[in-house]
């Protein structure tokens, strides 16, 4: 019998084709009409966002990293009972987690975490919080958590930024890309991201509005 998970798959030269994917969003909540297949726009140039126009096909669009990215690198800031981990070329410039916890997550400082600042219940509310999947945790030495605030299976529009895709929709590209979290990442759709298919905050920079 077909696998029938919900999923998002593209080459590094089309459009993402959301198959089985039966919930995508707005932020507010407000619902966009799904079918069994879906295309959605990555090079940001769509006259019909978050839908896919064709464009990408003219425009020149092709979805590689480029060298210059933020790298992934798998960093360690043990503290009492938790030890947060983050791959800092993964994340997406939400500053879900900044505006949630400043004391702790400060950007302005080295180390950028402190986990002393927090408890640790307060801490993994705020990792919950993180929707690129950059920020996960192990408990008492134990093996490394991913996990989101939500699971139901839906991307999420967030306005001038990414696709959120949460709840465990597959990844699947001629490039082998992998989330860093199978189960919560965010893709590009502004087109200007160095770490596509993944979003690394660019989409600021960049002016993207959709
Ligand atoms: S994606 Fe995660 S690590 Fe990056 S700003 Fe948002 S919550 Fe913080
Ligand atoms: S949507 Fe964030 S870098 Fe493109």
């Amino acid at each position: 019998m077909a696998d029938r998970r919900p999923h998002i798959v593209f080459t590094q030269y089309t459009q993402y084709i959301a198959v089985d994917v039966e919930r995508m969003e707005d932020e507010d909540g407000t619902p966009h009409d799904m079918g069994t297949v879906t295309t959605l726009c990555r090079c940001g140039d769509s006259s019909f966002k978050p839908f896919c126009d064709g464009t990408h096909s003219s425009n020149g669009f092709v979805g590689t990293k480029e060298d210059d990215r933020v790298p992934d690198e798998v960093k360690e800031y043990p503290g009492d009972g938790i030890t947060v981990v983050d791959n800092r070329g993964v994340c997406s410039h939400g500053g879900e987690c900044l505006k949630a916890l400043p004391g702790v997550f400060d950007l302005g400082k080295r180390p950028w975490i402190d986990v002393s600042a927090a408890t640790k219940d307060v801490i993994l509310d705020a990792i919950r919080l993180c929707p690129s999947g950059a920020l996960s945790y192990r408990l008492d030495g134990g093996e490394r958590i991913q996990e989101f605030g939500q699971t139901r299976a839906r991307i999420v529009v967030k306005k001038d930024g990414p696709f959120e895709v949460q709840g465990g929709i597959g990844l699947q590209d001629d490039l082998d890309n992998t989330p860093e979290c199978p189960e919560h990442y965010c893709l590009c759709r502004c087109g200007s991201s160095r770490n596509k298919p993944f979003c690394d905050g660019q989409h600021a920079d960049a002016g993207f509005q959709g």
